[in-house]
């Protein structure tokens, strides 16, 4: 199995909620180790920016208003096919479509409101990850 890291984040929601610390214990008992962290107040650019690649989807504004509501955790994790584990774990987009224990079912409400994000791709991973991440401030273990 191939050593992956992906961006992750924990939503204003999951933040409002007092739920990181439940949320960062999935990732840590499926195997996937923390090695960079930091709570943000994403601004609307850094969100426009981030988000990018929806700009023409109609709940872009949404999705951005969303996302600069609160605080944010923005995150890499690193393990065994990071990427796919981590979307595992998060459930699907729609917490009502999401598995029964995924982090979604269990603490998002709603397609907006939706708990967490995670890389869907290496590409995806790699460029988010240095989007909030300086070389320097990942720290293998
Ligand atoms: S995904 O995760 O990329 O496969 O899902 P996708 O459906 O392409 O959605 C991309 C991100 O947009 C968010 N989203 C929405 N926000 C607000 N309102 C509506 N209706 C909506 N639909 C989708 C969704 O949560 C995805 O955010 P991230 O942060 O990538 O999970």
């Amino acid at each position: 199995m191939a050593t992956e890291r992906t961006l992750s984040i924990i939503k204003p929601d999951a933040v409002a909620k007092n739920v990181i610390g439940e949320i960062e214990s999935r990732f840590e008992k499926a195997g996937l180790k923390i090695v960079a962290a930091k709570m943000l107040h994403l601004s609307q650019e850094q969100a426009e920016g981030f988000y990018a690649e929806h700009k023409e989807r109609p709940f872009f504004g949404d999705l951005v208003g969303f996302m600069t509501s609160g605080p944010v955790i923005v995150q890499v994790l690193e393990g065994d096919n990071a990427i796919a584990a981590n979307r595992d774990l998060m459930g699907a987009t729609n917490p009502k479509e999401a598995e029964a224990g995924t982090i979604r079912a269990d603490f998002a409400q709603s397609i907006d409101a939706n708990a967490v994000h995670g890389s869907d791709s290496p590409e995806s991973a790699a460029r988010e990850i240095a989007y909030f991440f300086e070389d320097g401030e990942i720290c293998p273990r």
